[in-house]
């Protein structure tokens, strides 16, 4: 191998790792790990008695958030709190008791679905019960 040749070659494998190294941080982002997300079937959301009647909390669901909710009247209602519009985190507004996407003012129900703006389609709701102290969050299936 001459001294031509070795410098080809050694340009050209740094030019694809470079390639390489921009380009998996943006697959990873855009195709996120399902496994993680399908090993993930339940987790505790928060403690009984440790939300007030019409208030929420937001909690770990796998690498995404969810949203546990309260209604006035004492009932427990969980959905992912990830937007369905545009990915945006959600909130629980008291005032109104309706679930807000402040992104592009996407308003939900209190069942999940969507009451204005422009989500497409309405948030995954969760089953809720309640386990000695604790209130555990899963997926319906
Ligand atoms: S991201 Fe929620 S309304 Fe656009």
């Amino acid at each position: 191998m001459n001294r031509r040749n070795f410098i080809n070659i050694f340009l050209g494998s740094s030019l694809v790792g470079t390639i390489v190294s921009f380009l998996y941080p943006v697959v990873r982002f855009i195709l996120p790990s399902r496994r993680i997300e399908a090993s993930i079937k339940k987790v505790t959301a928060a403690r009984l008695g440790e939300m007030a009647p019409n208030s929420y909390k937001i909690f770990k669901f796998g690498t995404t958030p969810g949203i546990l909710i309260q209604t006035k009247e004492g009932e427990l209602r969980a959905f992912s709190a990830v937007c369905t519009h545009l990915a945006c985190n959600v909130l629980y507004e008291s005032e109104t008791e309706t679930i807000f996407c402040p992104c592009h003012n996407g308003r939900f129900d209190l069942s999940g679905n969507v009451i204005s703006g422009p989500p497409p389609a309405p948030l995954e709701s969760y089953s809720v019960e309640i386990s000695g102290e604790e209130i555990i969050i899963s997926r319906k299936t």
